[in-house]
């Protein structure tokens, strides 16, 4: 591997015409200072079977990025690259791919295991690959694939929530705990298109506006009492409640609020156990949404993450669904790569932060 910048903190070298940009990190440091990340060289991947080589012309950040920098222990002895939402062009197929050709426009989130997105190049099985909305920006449609696979598999998936048949959904209700963030922000658009009563969390002005241009039909405050909030809404339980934000903070209202034979997904975790006895009585569901289980496994279903990203590219094109992007920031770049880390880590994020050349 050869490095090539004045920022890198690992050895300075030459670069080969086949080399690519990237920017990654060797250790944890305060997203202020200018080291905590880089740009370099590394070669530029070839792909083989099912991969696609995609020359990324946007990605955004999620709180998974800020997580796994903030969780690296001590000093890589090579860069890590992350990033997990990109658009951009195919530039070259492996023997075995089917469903795209180099030049197609496509949009993907990725797989944990793999080199992440903030790349020049960057190598994803096209089976969690979908193509790219046509009437979008880069920046818009780099705001989309992570966040929309985790709320369209929570909800369609985990939930067993018909999208087709909204008539199916009239008359239930789903609480959607964080609706201004990521998630939330694509989550209430599709439970409102699946025809559910949709109550989301907001807590500052900006964003309950937010939430409720993105589908809410009521906003309650998660920083005050979510079971007296939903109650004054006239709703005693919901037919569904998706966490997006804190599991353990939310368990004991989650408990209260569920519906009988109701059902709760949670795509965050918990640091202290939760106890599920306590859902025995109304015998809810609980189940755990991780978008990247698919990939990570490489389970049978993994090629519906393909099917469901060109759902939502119709959804994008036929205007029933709104990008999430609330910022770009030009171009690709080890500086704006830090800046959008800092806000996604005030947890004050309300949509999405992309990086677009
Ligand atoms: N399992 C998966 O596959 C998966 C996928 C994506 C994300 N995630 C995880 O899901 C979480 C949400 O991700 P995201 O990208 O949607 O988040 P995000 O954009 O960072 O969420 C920011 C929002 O969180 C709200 N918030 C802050 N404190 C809250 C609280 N105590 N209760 C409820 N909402 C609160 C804020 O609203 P106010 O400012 O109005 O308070 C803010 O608008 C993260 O932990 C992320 O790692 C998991």
């Amino acid at each position: 591997m050869i490095y090539a910048n004045t920022e890198s903190p690992i050895k300075k070298g030459s670069f080969a015409m086949s080399d690519m940009r990237a920017i990654g990190f060797t250790q944890n440091l305060p997203i202020e200072n200018e080291k905590s990340f880089f740009e370099f060289f590394t070669p530029k991947p070839t792909p083989t079977g099912h991969d696609l080589l995609v020359k990324v012309q946007a990605t955004s950040v999620n709180p998974v990025d800020t997580g796994v920098r903030r969780g690296t222990k001590g000093v890589l002895t090579t860069p890590k690259v992350i990033g997990w939402d990109a658009y951009g062009i195919v530039d070259a197929v492996g023997d075995a791919v089917s469903l795209f050709q180099p030049g197609d426009r496509v949009f993907y989130a990725g797989s944990f295991k793999r080199a992440g997105t903030d790349s020049e190049y960057h190598l994803v099985d096209e089976r969690i690959v979908g193509h790219a909305p046509t009437t979008l920006n880069p920046a818009e449609i780099a705001a989309m694939p992570l966040t929309s696979l985790t709320a369209w598999e929570a909800l369609f998936e985990q939930m067993s929530i018909a999208f087709d048949h909204p008539q199916d959904n009239a008359g239930k209700t789903v609480l959607i705990i964080n609706g201004a963030g990521g998630v939330g922000s694509t989550a209430t658009q599709l439970a409102h298109l699946a025809g559910l009563t949709v109550i989301a969390t907001a807590s500052r002005p900006e964003t309950i506006a937010w939430t409720k241009a993105h589908g809410a039909d009521a906003v309650v405050n998660h920083r005050k009492n979510l079971v007296e909030e939903v109650h004054a809404l006239g709703y005693n339980t919901v037919d569904y409640i998706l966490e997006l934000s804190n599991l353990n903070q939310h368990w004991a209202e989650i408990v209260t609020l569920i519906a009988p034979s109701g059902h709760i997904v949670s795509i965050t975790g918990n640091d202290q156990p939760i106890d599920l006895r306590a859902l025995k009585q109304k015998r809810a569901t609980f189940a755990w949404e991780w978008m990247y289980t698919k990939s990570y496994f490489e389970t049978a279903d993994m090629i519906s993450q393909h099917e469901t990203l060109e759902r939502i590219r119709q959804l994008l094109d036929n205007g029933q669904l709104k990008s999430t992007l609330a910022k770009t920031l030009t171009p690709i770049n080890a500086a704006n790569l830090r800046v959008a880390h800092a806000l996604v880590e005030t947890k004050r994020m309300i949509g999405k932060v992309v990086l677009a050349n």
